[in-house]
């Protein structure tokens, strides 16, 4: 490997334990305004110092993140299609390796979508990325998408995309959690990071979650809803990265998580939960 991909990729997965927490905030790029997300610099900027590297798109990096700190950037650089247009897995390349250079990008992260009509496209395309990023020395990250089918994250399924985009030369491969995910990192040859997917109930649920994944040998996560959907983003970033920095198990992480809430400013809707409903007037 090249030196400069090396170290590109050394910012990402830390060489001291072979492990990375990326904070994923690139969902506007099909899903608009997602919730919690609606302001990115408000949602991003508290959870920035915990991150080992943030994924987004170059939009939001250019307007939402300051330039002047020094957090790893894992640039989002395929989409053109949206939550509510025909078919998600009709993605292209959409930013030029000229200006994922210009923002001093860490990593390239596209989709690919194995088994859906824009298959053939998908991996064509992760192919150039992978030759314009071996040329440049930026390693690239493979997100093995499902689309509106989150049915289909089984392990032969994410086994099948991760060892594909491993074969096409993916540096680094996101894919979801599943049962029997030994199955998956065993038989992709390059570092698997996990996706948190949709809000699950309890940050206990997204700690075990996370906690299952890296015993099963994932190489961290790439998370996003499960940490800043929480009512206290910054307790669950650290508590989840208690898990893959410092092996703790869940219930240690969980009481990481609920010391560390202590400290945040609970959210409106949060406080409107807590009000005690005012006691309805008895008529007369
Ligand atoms: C989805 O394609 C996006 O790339 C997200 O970055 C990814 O799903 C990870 O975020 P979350 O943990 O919210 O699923």
């Amino acid at each position: 490997m090249d030196w400069g991909l090396k170290n590109r990729l050394a910012k990402i997965i830390k060489p001291h334990d072979r492990r990375g927490v990326m904070l994923a905030v690139d969902h506007g790029y099909f899903l608009g305004p997602t919730e919690r997300l609606e302001v990115p610099r408000k949602t991003i900027t508290p959870l920035l110092p915990h991150a080992d590297s943030l994924m987004l798109t170059r939009g939001v990096l250019r307007t939402s993140v300051d330039a002047n700190f020094p957090v790893p950037v894992v640039l989002r650089v395929s989409g053109g299609t949206s939550i509510i247009g025909k078919d998600l897995s009709n993605e292209k390349i959409t930013t030029s390796i000229k200006d994922a250079i210009r923002v001093n990008a860490s990593a390239l992260a596209m989709s690919i979508f194995v088994g859906a009509p824009y298959e053939h496209e998908s991996l064509v395309s992760l192919g150039n990325l992978v030759n314009e990023g071996e040329e440049y020395g930026i390693p690239v990250l493979a997100v093995t998408a499902v689309g509106k089918e989150l049915e289909k994250r089984d392990a032969r399924y994410l086994a099948l995309s991760c060892r594909i985009a491993a074969e096409f030369g993916a540096h680094l491969v996101k894919t979801y959690y599943c049962e029997n995910f030994e199955k998956v990192v065993n038989a992709c040859p390059v570092p698997v990071i996990i996706a948190g997917g949709p809000k699950l109930a309890t940050e206990l649920d997204a700690l075990q979650l996370t906690y299952n994944a890296i015993q099963a040998g994932a190489s961290g996560v790439d998370m996003g809803r499960n940490i800043w959907q929480s009512e206290y983003p910054v307790a669950m970033i650290k508590a989840v990265k208690a898990i893959v920095h410092q092996n703790v198990k869940v219930k240690e992480a969980h009481e990481i998580f609920l010391k560390n809430k202590g400290g945040e400013t609970p959210t409106k809707k949060e406080i409107k939960e807590k009000k005690p409903k005012k006691a309805k007037a008895k008529s007369a």
